[in-house]
């Protein structure tokens, strides 16, 4: 029975081959060129790979073929090895186990919660206990202490750097720039040049009450008059002045202009950015005749800033912040290298 199966399966091949055979002769034929023909071999595949003598001597076991068969490559039927199997089965233990005792399958609104009843935001929750815990006694002190006393104090010092670097990344950087090197109208907290002063103290006062800051009663707060709006000074003087403060600086400027300049100076602006330009940090008026601006040392800027008047607005942090944190990054913005 299932030799005549075989026969007519090859009986079938044969016949399907020749009828491919013939085609191809046929079209070859119409194409004027007959190309000489090979009977194909027939595949020939043993089922069984005879017993053999092992190196020692040892019969080779015999291994039952799983009956797949490609191109006269068969497949044997060899078990799993078996540490694969145990492995196998210790990981579907491990994983029954693993959901039973934690958090695993997804529901509508939470996971399954696993009779260990651990989650990730308890963990979270405690790892923050344990800072603040750790930090408490620290941060008391740093709240406490006179401010002067920190910079001598190395534990206190070395919390309030690191803090206060975390504080600005968090609530600073936005404004003052990620390295705190500022940008237009944003000062840069990093050079020894300040608007306020730079005292651990005068930062300090900055941080708390802010820099006109309309919700803080006790901002520190000072207004430059707006000189060309408010008609206070007419074109000419304008550009007069102009040319007197970029002199002050060395920046191009026109020698004469500047010179009729110097007197437009004297009675409107010496008031708070001194005789010398120099400016006044009691009144937040910046430094005129240094290198270092605060809107640009254009001549458009400088005209706009004289007419216009700046108002510069940096929000108070007493209302957000903890005085550990503000005292904290008060001493990481004095420790950058430009405090006083
Ligand atoms: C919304 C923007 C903004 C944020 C946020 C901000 N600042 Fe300011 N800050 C300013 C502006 C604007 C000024 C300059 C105000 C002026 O023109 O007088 C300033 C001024 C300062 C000064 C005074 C500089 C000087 O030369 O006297 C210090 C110090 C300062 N900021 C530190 C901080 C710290 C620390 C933080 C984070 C807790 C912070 N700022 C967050 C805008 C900001
Ligand atoms: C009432 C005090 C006051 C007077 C008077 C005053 N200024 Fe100012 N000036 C300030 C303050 C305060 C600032 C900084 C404001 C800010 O940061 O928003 C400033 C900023 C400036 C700046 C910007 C500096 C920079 O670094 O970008 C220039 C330029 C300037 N003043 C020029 C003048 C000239 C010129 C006059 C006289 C015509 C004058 N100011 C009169 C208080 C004054």
């Amino acid at each position: 029975m299932a030799e005549d199966k075989d026969d007519k399966h090859r009986e079938e091949n044969r016949l399907s081959l020749e009828r491919e055979a013939a085609d191809a002769e046929h079209a070859a034929k119409i194409a004027g060129d007959i190309p000489p023909r090979d009977a194909p071999d027939k595949p020939e595949a043993p089922k069984h790979r005879p017993a053999r003598r092992g190196r020692r001597g040892k019969t080779v076991q015999e291994v039952p073929s799983t009956g797949h068969e490609w191109d006269g490559i068969t497949e044997y039927d060899n078990p799993m090895p078996r540490w694969w199997l145990w492995t196998f089965y210790a990981t579907i233990i491990w994983a029954v186990g693993y959901v039973i005792a934690y958090p695993a399958i997804p529901m509508v609104s939470q996971a399954t919660q696993g009779l260990l009843g651990t989650t990730t935001r308890d963990r979270v929750a405690a790892e923050i206990e344990r800072f603040d815990q750790a930090n408490a006694a620290v941060q008391t002190r740093l709240a406490s202490v006179e401010l002067d006393q920190i910079p001598d104090d190395p534990e206190l010092m070395n919390y309030a750097t690191n803090a206060g670097g975390a504080v600005f990344r968090t609530w600073c950087a936005q404004c003052h720039g990620s390295g705190a090197g500022g940008a237009r109208g944003y000062p840069n907290l990093l050079d020894n040049d300040w608007l306020w002063g730079g005292t651990l103290e005068d930062i300090h006062l900055t941080l708390l009450h802010g820099i006109r800051d309309p919700q803080d009663p006790d901002t520190r707060y000072s207004e430059m008059p707006r000189f060309g709006r408010d008609e206070l000074l007419d074109r000419t003087q304008i550009n007069q002045v102009v040319d007197y403060v970029m002199s002050l600086s060395d920046l191009p400027h026109d020698a004469a202009s500047a010179q009729a300049g110097e007197s437009v100076f004297m009675d409107n602006c010496a008031v708070c950015h001194m005789e010398d330009g120099t400016g006044d940090q009691s009144q937040g008026a910046p430094n005129l005749a240094d290198a270092v601006w605060l809107y640009g040392d254009d001549r458009e800027t400088i005209t706009r800033i004289v007419s216009e008047g700046p108002f510069g607005v940096m929000p108070a942090w007493s209302n957000r912040l903890s005085e550990a944190d503000i005292r904290a990054v008060a001493t990481y913005v004095h420790s950058l290298g430009g405090g006083e």
